[in-house]
């Protein structure tokens, strides 16, 4: 069998630099609780570990609000303008690991809102990226996460328009949405803010996808870049898996190929996806 591992599979820079954030405060303020705001990154096993070694995650504004001492760490998906500033109104101490991709794309939505635009946002309305980007915009901001979604958009007051899209979004989609957006003749600003890293992975896996028998996606069932992932290779190759650690991997599906393409999400540790790699290698 042969094994072909994405050399972008795992951790982006963002995470990583998340991850390391919450380690290296753990190490530098030993007399400090540590807290992140909301899981620093998908991953179970991640943050399993950080518990053990005394992080705490809170999981809504009313437990932020209530921190009285200690550190809390913003991940690297950001939060609204109205979190960072609310914590300083209360003197939480706080650092932010937002990746720098996504402040990026805080500057870029708070600067066109001042300057009368209407910021249409490309990606998952529910993801917390695209409500931490949504609170930088003013007023008129949209999330269009459809093809539906681009056909009823109209900007507020015929302003003109500044489209973003979520850094992890996939590409494809997201020329496809702006062009239904763009056929309807307004004056727009798009800019596309899919992070460098997210489109290597994907061009990656796809290309993996095509020469490949099967296709193993690895990562949280609740990433939002790993489910793009795994759509990007099932659109490429029938046989893909998705899976979160090496107990999913259904071996009998396996058996009869010659050749396994591997890639991971940007929260999926090191550790796990060489454990599938090594397991595939040794077993089939
Ligand atoms: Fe940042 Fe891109 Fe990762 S935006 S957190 S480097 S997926």
């Amino acid at each position: 069998m042969e094994v072909k591992l994405a050399k972008t599979a795992g951790f982006c820079f963002g995470v990583r630099r998340a991850v390391d954030t919450v380690y290296r405060e753990l190490e530098d303020k030993p007399d400090k609780k540590i807290y992140t705001y909301g899981p620093i990154i998908h991953n179970g096993e991640v943050i399993k570990d950080m518990e053990v070694k005394g992080v705490t995650v809170l999981k809504n504004e009313e437990e932020l609000w209530a921190v009285k001492d200690g550190i809390v760490i913003i991940r690297s998906h950001g939060v609204p303008k109205y979190i960072c500033d609310r914590m300083e109104e209360l003197g939480i101490p706080y650092v932010d690991a937002t990746c720098t991709y996504v402040k990026k794309i805080h500057e870029i939505v708070e600067k066109e809102s001042k300057k009368g635009a209407h910021i249409v946002v490309i990606g998952n309305a529910d993801h917390p990226e695209v409500e931490g980007i949504c609170g930088w915009a003013g007023e008129s901001v949209t999330v269009v996460s459809s093809a539906e979604d681009a056909e009823k958009f109209s900007p507020a007051d015929h302003k003109p328009i500044c489209i973003v899209s979520q850094t992890t979004y996939n590409y494809n989609k997201f020329k496809d949405l702006v062009e239904i957006i763009s056929k309807k003749g307004y004056d727009i600003n798009v800019l596309n803010t899919i992070c460098s890293a997210t489109k290597k992975r994907q061009e990656e896996a796809a290309s993996i996808a095509k020469e490949v028998d099967a296709m193993i996606v690895i990562g949280d069932k609740h990433s939002s870049n790993t489910q793009k992932l795994f759509e990007i290779c099932n659109h490429a190759c029938d046989n893909t898996y998705y899976i979160q650690t090496l107990d999913d991997l259904d071996t009998s599906q396996l058996r009869s190929v010659e050749t396994v393409g591997i890639t991971a999400g940007a929260s999926t540790p090191k550790n796990i996806i060489e454990e599938v790699q090594n397991n595939v290698r040794i077993n089939f």
